[in-house]
């Protein structure tokens, strides 16, 4: 029978060093992370190469100076670096988010935890510190969060121009229509009532009924630009079809609808900014394009939603430096992304352009805003 060895010293202390080594390896393999010691009363006493790659000082340049350089000079004046540590030694560990500085000066938003090291007879032999570089996840929130902010704000503008030309609609539209009625009854006698030298004041009130059937044209117009009443009465294809066959008669343009969009409903969201989209490309084809004929092409089947616009007009570089005072290009792309796609925009001078864009369904604004992080 074999009886078990004592360890020797020597053995003992060689896998003591293994498991001291081992420790040493994992903690300069870490890259993510900022893992370093501080003595008790600050100063740094071991680095590692995750926090040379976030700090960006070399273990030599570093190590026994007091952390407080990494702190930002208000915090450095508010007495910051020596409450965190008072912190840690008086509950053992404590947590921080805030910006830190690195050696070149710029800052970055970090996570930090610090931990007091205690001996076998509780005596504080020093800190552990681990720092996280979560700059670019802020980055991403603030991102998210401004992007749901687009998303409701849009929303909330959709539903303001909704209202405005539902008052438009339902009350100017109604009085001009009484005025017109009034007119209609008693515009002869108004007239018959002038004396017959003037002329000039016949014919004035006899043009009072055409200008108001102008300003009728005029107000339905408005209404409808600010929310065409077919998209919420008759849909997403009937809307379009009503925006080409309007477009194609304001500016002699021909244009083609291949429309497959009626089931399953698009929903409301994704309808209006559909509807915002083509209405866009449209006026950038009016004012743009020169183009004799352009193409809608929307396709829903279920799952997925394909859209295209193409016109044949003079064409442009896409990737040519766009003006800073033009929005609509990139106002199509917010509302595709936020369906959860990406316009692709193609083009060149005299062959010209093609926006298209495909987005998985169902969406609402719930899930335009998570769309919108991206
Ligand atoms: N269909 C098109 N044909 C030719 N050029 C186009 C077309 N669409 C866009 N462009 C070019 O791309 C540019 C950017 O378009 P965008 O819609 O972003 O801005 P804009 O129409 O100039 O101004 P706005 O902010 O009023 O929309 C236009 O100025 C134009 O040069
Ligand atoms: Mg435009």
């Amino acid at each position: 029978m074999q009886t078990a060895r004592p360890r020797s010293w020597l053995e003992r202390n060689h896998s003591e060093i293994a498991i001291v080594d081992r420790y040493r390896l994992l903690i300069d393999a870490v890259r993510d992370y900022a893992i370093f010691m501080l003595e008790p009363g600050g100063r740094v006493a071991s680095w590692n190469p995750g926090a040379r790659r976030i700090k960006g000082y070399f273990s030599d340049e570093i190590i026994g100076t007091h952390f407080s350089v990494f702190y930002t000079s208000d915090e450095i004046a508010s007495g910051k670096p020596e409450q965190l540590l008072e912190a840690a030694a008086f509950h053992g560990r404590v947590e921080d988010e805030g910006w830190r500085v690195r050696k070149d000066g710029s800052r970055f938003w970090a996570n930090v935890v610090i931990t007091a090291v205690r001996d076998d007879k509780n005596a504080l032999v020093g800190f552990a510190k681990i720092t996280r570089d979560l700059t670019e996840r802020r980055r991403l929130e603030a991102l998210e969060r401004a992007h749901v902010a687009s998303a409701l704000v849009e929303q909330a503008r959709e539903n303001e121009q909704k209202r405005i030309a539902r008052e438009l609609h339902d009350d100017l539209g109604q009085r001009i229509a009484a005025l017109k009625m009034a007119l209609g009854l008693r515009g002869t006698e108004f007239a018959s009532a002038l004396p017959a030298q003037t002329r000039a004041e016949r014919q004035a009130v006899a043009q009072i009924g055409p200008q108001i059937d102008a300003l009728a044209v005029a107000v339905r117009r408005i209404a409808a630009d600010l929310r065409p009443a077919v998209l919420d009465d008759l849909g997403l294809e009937a809307a379009l079809e009503w925006l080409a066959e309007d477009f194609g008669g304001r500016y002699g343009v021909a244009v083609q609808c291949e429309l497959d969009v009626s089931e399953p409903d698009l929903g409301e969201f994704a309808s209006t900014a559909l509807f915002r989209v083509v209405q866009e490309a449209l006026t950038n084809v009016a004012r743009h394009a020169r183009a004799h004929h352009v193409t809608i092409a929307l396709k829903n089947d279920g799952n997925q939603c394909r859209f295209r616009i193409s016109d044949d007009g003079a064409g442009f570089d896409p990737l040519s430096v766009s003006r800073p005072d033009a929005f609509g290009l990139i106002g199509m792309r917010e509302r595709i992304v936020q369906l959860g796609g990406s316009l692709t925009v193609e083009g060149r001078p005299g062959a010209g352009v093609t926006l298209s864009a495909a987005f998985r369904l169902p969406v609402d604004i719930r899930t335009a805003a998570a769309n919108a992080e991206r």
